[in-house]
């Protein structure tokens, strides 16, 4: 009999199943969603692992060996993502950072009930330096009617009607962390094997954070509330212990040590962009419901982010997320604006 081994042998595939497991009703559609998503990754992580050899590969608008153009990795992992996803049966649309309007699932497939939201490489601008960068994705139930294509108003939900967000982060390994809103369970690609192994099951933020992840460049663009808001985490206002700062530019770098260590992202309003810069819809909204699930709060400064209801898809929303006191805090504060 074997027991008491270290060997994980829970796959990301027989954890979704496991989950499924628990409802009845469940179709399985978005079972199969989360399945392709980690296929996706897969094939993305192979391609962020080529990144450095671009030159010696051929640069960007070359042609390689097969006479293929070389792409940019964002535009490669948009359409990976594209590809893996649209013939399911299981999608109406799916929306992307990196393309305009909606991407209508094709006639010449089957159509289901959800659509798919997702920026497919978060932090690109640090993949010609060696800085993890990763993907994010929400799904939400259409509200349209069901069958034909589906519509930008099934994209413009509020975060709280996600049925599924995660994130996968190409850094040292990669990761896949996940929630359908039973807790957020997190899986590491085990490259010898090709399999994503459960290896952080049912996460858990630390209530006050070590981390403080913030652009302060824009200090001066900053209201007053929050260059006070700052302060106060730099333990400058004798409120607190001061945080240690850790930015490296990739949202989901920053998210993911703050969410495993405990700590807050903050990307504020300043007065060049009045919205901030993150998408509510690719980048917020997902990583506000795994941080939720894991026992931390996000919000827009003042709202929970996860209520906000969005009008565009494009939509950009000021944010605050990650340890549950370090969030209050910013409400806190944020509230004299
Ligand atoms: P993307 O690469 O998907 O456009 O996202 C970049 C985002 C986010 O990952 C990061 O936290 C933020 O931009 C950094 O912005 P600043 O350079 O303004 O700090
Ligand atoms: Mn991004
Ligand atoms: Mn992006």
């Amino acid at each position: 009999m074997v027991q008491n081994t270290p060997i994980s042998v829970v796959t990301i595939d027989r954890f979704i199943i496991e989950q499924e497991k628990r409802f009845p009703e469940a179709t399985g559609a978005l079972s199969g969603i989360l399945y392709d998503l980690a296929v996706a990754a897969k094939m993305i992580a192979s391609k962020v692992r080529l990144a450095g050899l671009a030159d010696i590969l051929g640069a960007e608008g070359t042609a390689n060996v097969q006479g293929e153009i070389q792409q940019k990795l964002d535009v490669i992992a948009n359409a990976i993502i594209v590809k893996a996803l649209d013939h399911g049966g299981r999608l109406c649309a799916m929306a992307s950072e990196e393309e305009e309007g909606i991407i209508v699932v094709p006639d010449k497939f089957q159509r289901g009930d959800y659509v798919l939201l997702f920026d497919p490489l978060d932090g690109s601008s640090n993949i010609d330096v060696n800085i993890p960068v990763g993907t994010i994705f929400s799904v939400l139930r259409r509200v349209t009617p069901g069958g034909g294509p589906g519509t930008v108003q099934d994209m413009l939900q509020p975060g709280f009607k996600q049925v599924a967000a995660g994130y996968v982060i190409y850094g040292s390994s990669t990761m896949l962390v996940y929630t359908t809103g039973q807790g957020a369970h997190g899986f590491t690609l085990d490259p010898a094997i090709g399999e994503f192994l459960l290896s952080h099951p049912d996460i858990r933020i630390p209530e006050h954070g070590r981390y403080l992840s913030v652009n302060d460049a824009y200090e001066r663009h900053w209201s007053e509330p929050v260059k006070e808001l700052m302060r106060h985490y730099r333990g400058m206002n004798g409120r607190r212990d001061p945080m240690n700062v850790r930015y490296v530019g990739s949202l989901v770098a920053d998210f993911h040590r703050n969410l495993l260590g405990g700590g807050l992202f903050a990307y504020p309003a300043n007065a060049k962009s009045p919205k901030g810069k993150l998408r509510l819809l690719y980048e917020c909204n997902p990583l506000a419901f795994i941080c939720e699930q894991a026992g931390g709060a996000a919000i827009d400064g003042t709202k929970r982010i996860l209520e906000v209801q969005p009008t565009e898809l494009h939509q950009r929303s000021p944010y605050f997320v990650g340890s549950k006191a370090d969030v209050e805090a910013a409400a806190e504060y944020l509230a004299k604006a």
